[in-house]
């Protein structure tokens, strides 16, 4: 049957029901036990790769994944984009080349200039508002440590930007529990929010903003942060240190949450800041499976996109 994301672009999960989402981590959680068993949608397909931040993970999952699916992975560099050619014209000249293209870049417009641009499916490999692949991930790693997701409490610490955007998105879908604890004026974004809030109550779970991490911290399931500083934040550090002390996930807030708490970490790491060696090199972390689970949750995304 054709699934109805086949062929479309992946730009955030706003137009993905809960539905669609756990038919996708149920996909990888077969993928991950069962390998493609020679699925190769992909097979005689070039799918690009147009990386306008640095990238470790998600970067080398996806041209992995394009792979194991039976495509051919090919990252794009030294474009005309440096040299001012538009994000549109680069669209309609890549899609004409390319069956697809998988797209790491600042504001989610630029993606959404270039999805609109482009004939092939646009995929979305981090944005400065959202980061939908990542969050799959992390879904799909909780599904795997507790097989379900419904009435678990997730608690996010640090700022309110992209993770902390798509972990809202997905986990009011979801039906969990979502608490997001950040600095004054570091929220997430006001219409995710919103979007969400009304989600999980329609899924029977909820939504928290809060400013206090402990509250936040106080019976979580899981304990989820990031770093202090995205990528192009770079401004101030230094203050940055400051606004997200009391956000750090250390032993102290680790015992906030339940015994058997997950940590959580998209990486990379600052180990020191927003995160100590002790939690993350600890019995509750996770952050290696969860590291891994991009690539099985990619694999399953582009098997229901090309298949
Ligand atoms: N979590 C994540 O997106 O990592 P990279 O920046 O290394 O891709
Ligand atoms: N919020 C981080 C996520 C990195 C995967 C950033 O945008 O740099």
């Amino acid at each position: 049957m054709k699934h109805k994301m086949r062929g479309a672009d992946f730009l955030s999960l706003q137009g993905l029901s809960g539905e669609d989402l756990s038919d996708i981590l149920t996909e990888a959680l077969r993928i991950k036990k069962e390998g493609t068993r020679g699925f190769r949608p992909l097979s005689g397909k070039a799918v690009g790769l147009l990386f306008e931040k640095p990238s470790t993970r998600t970067r080398v999952s996806f041209e992995v994944a394009v792979l194991r699916l039976g495509g051919h992975p090919m990252m794009l560099t030294d474009l005309q984009l440096g040299r001012g050619e538009t994000i549109g014209d680069t669209g309609i000249v890549l899609s004409r080349y390319l069956d697809g293209l998988v797209v790491r870049t600042f504001a989610q417009e630029r993606i959404e200039t270039l999805a609109a641009a482009a004939d092939v499916p646009v995929l979305n490999a981090l944005t400065d508002l959202c980061h939908p692949c990542q969050a799959m991930a992390d879904m799909l790693t909780i599904l795997e440590y507790r097989g379900g997701l419904g009435g678990l409490r997730l608690a996010y610490l640090g700022d309110g930007n992209n993770v902390a955007n798509s972990l809202m998105r997905s986990g009011s879908r979801l039906a969990m529990d979502v608490v997001i604890a950040t600095p004054k004026g570091r929220e997430p974004d006001p219409s995710i929010t919103q979007e969400s809030k009304e989600l999980a109550e329609k899924h029977g779970g909820s939504l928290d903003i809060t400013n206090d991490p402990v509250q936040a911290a106080t019976g979580a399931d899981v304990l989820y942060t990031d770093v202090w500083v995205s990528m192009g934040d770079e401004a101030d550090p230094e203050h940055a240190k400051r606004l997200f002390g009391a956000f750090q996930l250390n032993e102290e807030m680790l015992r906030m949450a339940n015994d058997d708490a997950m940590v959580m970490h998209c990486l990379p790491a600052h180990r020191g800041e927003e995160i100590t060696d002790a939690v993350i090199d600890g019995s509750h972390s996770v952050v290696w499976d969860q590291a891994e689970n991009r690539l099985h949750a990619q694999v399953a995304l582009l098997s229901v996109i090309y298949g």
